[in-house]
């Protein structure tokens, strides 16, 4: 049972599919070890992901490895219609298309839940959340789940440290295989590409600001950068303000930047970063993206009630708001994720290292059933080298190793 947008459009996503399986050889090598011993036989994985072509490539190795799965999107707007529709042709349960209100969005996640899962995977937070808040009596039949983003991680944190956690959770986005690839170069590379498609302007010249200088708004600067923008940054944290200045961008807070921006992406995972009193300092023509995971980062609620006069797909992707002293301001996306809603997401080069955490993580969830805490684990070493190795065997790209001389020289202390 699925429900779709375009059931006839499954031969196109399988295509689209198919696309990201001949980049992602990873996940092969990964099925290459794992196919014949079924390690996911009898096991139900309920996900909540971007429904992308790479999203079809994970859910289809897992279903593989033996895995019942039911698939729902973890945004209302980034849903790849095609690749849904080739989903539930090859027999995942897939609840998502791209537009669902948010009342659909919410019904889709209860579907999840209802399949009764015994591994959750989440990207953002919403199914594990909506578990414990409303279907406890599930909870103790749940092995564990996976995270694979910076701001589902943060949720969970808080919701263990509330003791309220009820199964345990990998950290896929603390996986080095996985942040320093997708949120760092994957995002900075679609998220260029996100704006690009939204508006086809020139970035060279332009005045970029970022806010938040982590694991994405490093990779969106140096994109940008390498576009020919003039990059600033506008931080909170010292560390990473003082990097990002030495690394030789200019770093000013948001109300100084607000005067001389030409471009805006947010990538904080925080809420209301730009806001009133910044929108009115910017300049007309002004353009507003996001690249953090939930739309809370650019305050719409703001600019709706500063604005006079709002034209809504001036292009497709971007909303035009008139401010009283006609100064125009746009905003891409409304204010979602840029790089799903404009672009297709990160590449699937990039997407092979993030999933090949997640499959890895599911089957050792499933190997140590009963035998973890229900707290957040970060990804053991042991499934992070292993990730690096099967991305580089993938690529047919080979590495040096250490001689027995200089084993032992490593273990010297004088
Ligand atoms: N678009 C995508 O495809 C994609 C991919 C990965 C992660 N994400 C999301 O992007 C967001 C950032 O992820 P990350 O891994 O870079 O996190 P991170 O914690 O490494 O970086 C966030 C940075 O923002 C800074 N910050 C917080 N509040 C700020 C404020 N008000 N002004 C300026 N800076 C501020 C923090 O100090 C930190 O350095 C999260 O919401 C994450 O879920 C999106």
């Amino acid at each position: 049972m699925s429900i779709i947008r375009h059931p006839e459009w499954a031969e196109k996503g399988r295509m689209a599919v198919d696309w990201a399986s001949a980049h992602m050889p990873a996940i092969g090598e990964i099925l290459k070890k794992h196919r014949e011993t079924s390690p996911l036989s009898g096991v139900k994985v309920g996900g909540s992901l971007h429904v992308t072509k790479e999203t079809g490539v994970l859910v289809k190795a897992l279903k593989e490895l033996g895995a019942d799965v039911a698939l729902a999107a973890s945004n209302p707007i980034t849903t790849q219609d095609e690749v849904a529709a080739h989903l539930s042709d090859v027999g995942i349960h897939v609840y998502a298309f791209r537009g669902e209100t948010r009342g659909e969005y919410l019904t889709f996640i209860a579907e999840i839940v209802d399949f009764e899962p015994d591994i959750v995977i989440d990207d953002g937070g919403d199914t594990h959340v909506y578990l414990h808040e409303e279907r406890q009596d599930l909870l103790q039949s749940i092995v564990g789940g996976t995270e694979e983003t910076t701001t589902g991680i943060t949720r969970l944190r808080a919701l263990s440290e509330a003791g309220k956690l009820a199964y345990p959770i990998m950290a896929v986005n603390n996986a080095k295989t996985k942040r320093i690839f997708d949120n760092r170069y994957g995002t900075g590379q679609s998220t260029i590409e996100g704006i690009l498609r939204a508006t086809s302007l020139l970035l060279g010249g332009k005045v970029f600001v970022i806010c938040g200088f982590g694991y994405v708004g490093r990779g969106i600067a140096e994109r940008a950068r390498g576009m020919g923008s003039k990059v600033v940054v506008t931080e909170v944290n010292s560390l990473r303000a003082l990097e990002a200045h030495i690394r030789g961008f200019s770093v000013m807070p948001l109300e100084e930047a607000a005067k001389i921006g030409d471009i805006f992406v947010t990538a904080t995972g925080q809420t209301d970063v730009i806001r009133k009193e910044h929108f009115g300092l910017m300049k007309d023509g002004a353009i507003l993206a996001n690249s953090g995971h939930f739309d809370v980062e650019i305050s719409k609620e703001d600019l709706e009630a500063l604005a006079l006069k709002k034209r809504e797909g001036v292009r497709e992707f971007v909303d035009e708001y008139v401010l009283s002293d006609d100064r125009r301001l746009y905003l891409l996306g409304e204010g979602r994720l840029i790089n799903l809603v404009a672009a297709e997401g990160h590449p699937p080069e990039v997407m092979m290292s993030s999933f090949s955490n997640q499959i890895l993580s599911v089957i050792y969830l499933i190997e140590n059933d009963g035998g973890l805490d229900p707290k957040v684990y970060d990804i053991p070493k042991e499934i992070d080298s292993e990730v690096a190795d099967f991305v580089l065997k993938g690529w047919r790209i080979a590495k040096d190793v250490l001689t027995d001389k200089q084993k032992r020289y490593e273990k010297k202390w004088r």
